[in-house]
């Protein structure tokens, strides 16, 4: 098996950081060691295959990204990035592993979407992937099927307070698929936005003209987002469930999370970059229908209230456990234009799964978070919360060799057409200067990006079994 060394750089760790060289023989890491290390006299630089110089640069665990959603269909429309355009596009920004949600749709049933997606995704991926579940429709027989998730090797699932008529489960349907999650030794997750309540302020909202993208987050309201996960954290403090909220966005959602927290439940929340540095005022409210670019939900809050502060104060504190990107993908044209007249149509979601570990390292480069922070919030955190540690989030003997060597000295510019790779013909991230760079990549051993190249092959990527969470309190 091929052996590759990673020397001379500095190993970051959520826990700290130091000099080592990194040994890799195959697709795991068998040592980190003292750097320019010999072995029986020879220097082990002149021994293995490969030797990969990260001299002045960070050399971290392969980011994961716990959220997102290759193909998926969504207002009358699909995801732009399917399993091979997506996952190429994470690798190019230091993602080596997705996990990503399997649909089962109003009326369908649970194993046979596992099996669509599984479908989509072999023989597809450019990095390792995993599955959330998505339950579209609650009931007697996609409990009975929720039970058998973690012979799949699937621990989490996903229900939504948000979309009636698509997604949406009510307060009894939740409550059920909660005791059978707490039993099942599921962790929950939760799109926690009152639907029923944001579809009255749309219809109302329409009928007085206002039908910009602006108003989009007029609609979708913060208290509604407050409102949802207090009623889910309270429903999983009745049933025991562990409860992961998503895509936290309003600073009063954070603070129902901090204060169940705070009475020691297993309560925790993901945000996404878009929450961090965009806002309703500045990307929303843009000119003419420019601002469809950002309609996602949650949606963008107000610069004004301070929310994107807020939301980084809570990432500091581990109010909020981790980054996630809620990459969802559309297109401007073909896409979000069939909302041009009627913001309710634009369909929801962003793309930025190949931007996450730079825009998260821009908060180091800005003092917001520590280079520890940032490796936990992107990396060790999302392998604990979805039970993939050891394996992955971290760098360590015996875990996988996905690695990143990031240049701190580098620069990344976000535009337009060629400076991404993601399939869109837009990015929200546009004019976006990051002070580093991922400079190689490595997933399971395998070099995918260096020099500026990209050098892996669709189906590199292979599905991952995982265990349950490992972050309970
Ligand atoms: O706008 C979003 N978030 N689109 C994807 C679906 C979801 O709610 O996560
Ligand atoms: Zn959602
Ligand atoms: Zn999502």
């Amino acid at each position: 098996m091929a052996t590759t060394l990673i020397t001379g750089g500095t190993v970051v760790s959520a826990t700290g950081r130091g000099a080592a060289d990194v040994l890799v023989d195959g697709e795991r890491i068998v040592a980190l060691l003292e750097p320019g290390s010999t072995v029986l006299g020879a220097n082990l630089a002149e021994t293995v295959d490969t030797v990969v110089d990260a001299s002045g640069k960070y050399v971290i665990p392969g980011g994961i990204d716990a959220h997102t959603h290759m193909s998926m269909p969504f207002g009358g429309t699909t995801a732009a990035d399917d399993f091979e355009t997506g996952t190429r596009a994470a690798a190019w920004g230091g993602t080596t592993m997705i996990i990503d949600f399997a649909v089962q749709k109003f009326g369908e049933r649970v194993p046979e979407s596992l099996q669509t997606w599984h479908e989509m995704a072999a023989g597809q991926c450019a990095v390792d992937y995993s599955f959330h579940q998505i339950i579209g429709e609650v009931n007697k027989e996609s409990l009975a099927e929720l039970r058998r998730l973690p012979d799949e090797g699937i621990t989490s699932y996903k229900l939504f307070m948000a979309y009636p008529g698509v997604f949406y489960s009510d307060d009894a349907q939740i409550l059920r698929a909660m005791q059978t999650g707490a039993d099942t030794g599921l962790l929950t997750m939760m799109h926690a936005e009152n639907g029923p309540a944001i579809d009255v302020l749309v219809e109302q909202l329409l009928a007085q003209g206002k039908t910009d993208p602006y108003y989009h987050g007029v609609a979708r309201a913060w208290q509604l987002e407050e409102e949802a996960t207090h009623r889910a954290i309270m429903l999983a403090d009745l049933t025991g469930a562990p409860l992961y909220v998503v895509h936290v966005s309003a600073k009063q959602a954070v603070a129902q999370l901090a204060a169940a927290r705070d009475r020691g439940r297993n309560v925790f929340g993901e945000t996404c970059p878009q929450y961090l540095y965009l806002s309703l005022e500045d990307n929303l409210g843009a000119p003419g229908f420019e601002g469809a670019k950002w309609v996602c939900s949650t949606p963008l809050r107000s610069r004004e209230e301070d929310h994107q502060n807020q939301v980084w104060q809570a990432l500091r504190t581990n109010d909020l456990q981790m980054v996630s990107t809620d990459h969802c993908p559309f297109c401007m044209k073909g896409q979000k234009d069939m909302g041009i007249g009627d913001f309710s149509k634009i369909p929801n979601g962003i793309g930025s799964v190949e931007h996450r570990m730079d825009l998260m390292y821009q908060g180091v480069v800005e003092g917001r978070i520590t280079l520890e922070r940032w490796v936990e919030i992107t990396s060790t955190t999302p392998a604990r919360m979805f039970g993939l540690y050891g394996r992955k989030g971290v760098l360590a003997p015996g875990a996988d060799a996905d690695i990143v060597v990031y240049d701190p000295d580098g620069h990344t510019s976000i535009g337009m057409g060629k400076t991404h790779h993601m399939n869109m013909d837009h990015s929200a991230w546009e004019g976006y200067e990051i002070d580093g760079h991922v400079d190689v990549v490595l997933s399971r051993g395998k070099v995918l990006v260096a020099d500026g190249e990209y050098r892996g092959r669709k189906g590199d990527g292979k599905f991952v079994r995982r265990d349950p969470c490992q972050y309970l309190i």
